[in-house]
């Protein structure tokens, strides 16, 4: 969602806020924005609707030497996404840009313009822009202070102070950062729930609301905690408090994530790259966690602490959205049939407005791979003050869902840039797996035999032998565009890869699709087959077999076009099926993880013959910071 970029420091700022922009572009936005202090002369703002390459059109005789501003990528949550709504949003001295919502914005609003204050926009940030502004007015009154005639020291200390108390009337979970007419080279920080990360390096300080626009310039980084001011001047961070407004230290931690690491490499979009990085992946993944022999257990960072999670546990409640709430509920077949345990899947923003029960031995596991989803951050703060204890499975260790989580199983896929989520998926997978079986071990439930460490050893083999067919998965993507939808069915831990693969279709394509349980197409989707709807079966040969197969029959009877996705060599299913993809002899457990990787590459192909914008498909968000 919402990117934010500040640079106060040596060089030139223009070039490298819209730098940070284009790092911050994968995230989703539909307007864009800058603004540049002046120290003799007021903040000049440039904005418009649309991608930062238009403000870089837009803004190509801007040749301004300034050496401090803010930017922002908006994706729209009040207002339209206009030029007008775009940030930064400026009140009187204050040029500021957000993100998160403000949640009373309407109320405060009704309440300033009873002053006589106009707004020019329809944005809850610009409500904040003019609040901020009438604090500093405040302040500046009681203190009998004349702006033009007081240091920068005495402007900052009546900035702090306006800021505070504008926190204290706000409502919502969100971050800004502003500048000053008159405070000069300064930058104004708050983070009350949305992440800031801020760096310093050469004599120039970096602030943005993701890692990923700052690798660049430096790997340590100090990760701004809620409810603290940072303040940002010629080359330093500092921050403060916003309840006591005390100075503290800002403490800096080493990121092992590269710049080098969100190229596209050669590959036409990232998404792609995502794709093909999956053996890699789960290699990585796995990689110094594998058991030594198979009676003993799974090698996690802080053993003790893990086994200490699970040692009383009575029952399992995963929580998480989108394609992680698939891999979540894949993992309920894992936890019930390997670990013997009672497990319930909630889709985030439903479970935190429910009254979940949190009865002794519960264990609460949120499941992220950017770890900044509102809801699922919503879900996890419940289970926490609740008392139950939890975990995470994030792809960003840094991120507020693995940093506030009891315990950490961390996904190893590095940054994914590609809006529609692949090989975080399948990290996500490789880990429960790997969980559910240690924890099985564990509770000494006796293995089934259905997966082992040794199938779980030979993923990355299986995963790449998927790959080399990826060309002809492309090409079927492209047939399937022509059709007026396409189903995804399937059994078992199957079904969740039909929602998913149902997911990426739509996301990707803007088409509709839609993914069911085999067993119940007969009580209702069926009715709408006919030849210009294609249905994806997949029926590897599996316990469940014989029973896809028949709906298989009843799928063809009605004249739509099949797809077979089956174990290969499997000539029943592609004698039955129109197109047919072979996947490699497996173990159950890594069946789901296989079997999505198909889908990912038809979704894939679909979008492409269609033109769409593949790593950005319209309307959607990388990290949905906004619930
Ligand atoms: C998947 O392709 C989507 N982009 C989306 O459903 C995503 O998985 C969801 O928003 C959850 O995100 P998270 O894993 O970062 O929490």
């Amino acid at each position: 969602m919402c990117g934010i970029i500040g640079f106060t420091g040596k060089q030139q700022a223009k070039p490298i806020l819209l730098d940070g922009l284009r790092q911050l572009e994968y995230r989703g936005y539909d307007s864009a924005g800058y603004a540049l202090g002046g120290n003799e002369t007021p903040t000049q703002i440039r904005r418009v609707a649309g991608s930062v390459q238009d403000l870089v059109n837009a803004t190509l005789e801007d040749t301004s030497i300034e050496h401090y501003g803010i930017a922002h990528t908006r994706w729209a949550t009040h207002g339209a996404p206009n030029e007008t709504n775009a940030h930064p949003h400026q009140a009187g001295l204050i040029t500021l840009v957000h993100n998160g919502i403000v949640e009373n914005y309407s109320e405060l609003k009704t309440k300033l313009e009873a002053k006589g204050i106009r707004f020019l926009s329809q944005t809850d940030t610009e409500v904040y822009a003019q609040l901020l502004e009438e604090k500093r007015k405040e302040v500046l009154s009681q203190r009998a202070s004349d702006w033009t005639k007081i240091s920068n020291e005495e402007k900052e200390s009546i900035v702090m102070e306006a800021l505070r108390a504008c926190a204290k009337e706000v409502d919502g979970h969100y971050a800004v950062l502003f500048l000053v007419d008159g405070v000069n080279d300064t930058l104004f920080g708050l983070q009350e729930g949305a992440p800031l990360v801020a760096t310093e390096a050469n004599g120039s300080a970096y602030i943005a609301s993701d890692l990923q626009a700052l690798l660049k310039y430096r790997s340590e980084m100090t990760f701004i905690p809620k409810g603290k001011v940072l303040i940002a001047a010629r080359g330093h961070l500092r921050l403060f408090d916003a309840s006591s407004g005390k100075a503290e230290t800002p403490k800096f931690e080493k990121i092992e994530w590269t710049a080098e690491k969100v190229e596209k490499e050669g590959y036409e979009t990232f998404m792609l790259k995502e794709i093909f990085q999956q053996p890699m992946v789960v290699a990585d993944t796995l990689s110094g966690r594998l058991p030594i022999q198979e009676s003993s257990g799974f090698i996690w960072d802080h053993l003790k602490a893990h086994e200490v999670l699970w040692k009383n546990v009575k029952r399992l409640q995963l929580v998480a959205c989108g394609t992680s709430y698939h891999a979540a509920m894949i993992a309920k077949y894992y936890f019930e049939r390997w670990a013997k345990l009672e497990t319930q899947v909630d889709i985030a923003s439903e479970y935190r407005y429910r009254s979940p029960v949190f009865e002794p031995g519960t264990v609460v596991g949120v499941i992220s791979q950017s770890g900044e989803t509102a809801d699922t951050l919503a879900a996890l703060r419940l289970a926490n003050e609740s008392g139950a204890s939890t975990f995470s499975i994030c792809n960003v260790p840094t991120s507020t869902i693995a940093r506030e989580s009891g315990f950490q199983y961390p996904t190893k896929a590095g940054p994914e840039i590609g809006v529609a989520s692949t090989k975080a998926f399948t990290g996500q997978l490789t880990v429960l797996c790997a969980l559910a079986l240690d924890v099985g071990r564990l509770r000494g439930v006796k293995s089934d035999g259905a997966i082992s460490f040794q199938g779980l050893a030979r993923l990355p083999h299986d995963c790449d032998q998927i790959l080399q067919n990826s060309k002809e998965w492309i090409e079927l993507g492209a047939k399937l565009s022509t059709k007026k939808m396409t189903l995804f069915v399937g059994r078992g831990t199957l079904y969740p890869v039909a929602l998913e693969g149902s997911l990426k279709m739509k996301e990707l394509t803007y088409l509709p699709s839609e993914g069911f349980a085999a067993g119940e197409l007969k009580h209702g989707p069926i009715a709408y087959l006919d030849p210009e709807v294609a249905v994806i079966v997949l029926a590897p040969k599996d316990e469940l077999y014989a029973k896809t197969m028949s709906n298989l029959e009843e799928i063809k009877s009605r004249g739509a076009m099949l797809i077979g996705i089956g174990t290969v060599g499997d000539s029943k299913l592609q004698e039955t099926s129109s197109a047919f993809i072979g996947l490699p002899q497996c173990s159950l457990g890594t069946l789901p993880i296989l079997a999505a990787i198909p889908l990912q590459l038809i979704a894939y192909g679909a979008a492409k013959a269609l033109g769409r914008n593949i790593d950005r498909p319209r309307n959607l968000a990388k990290s949905v910071t906004v619930e």
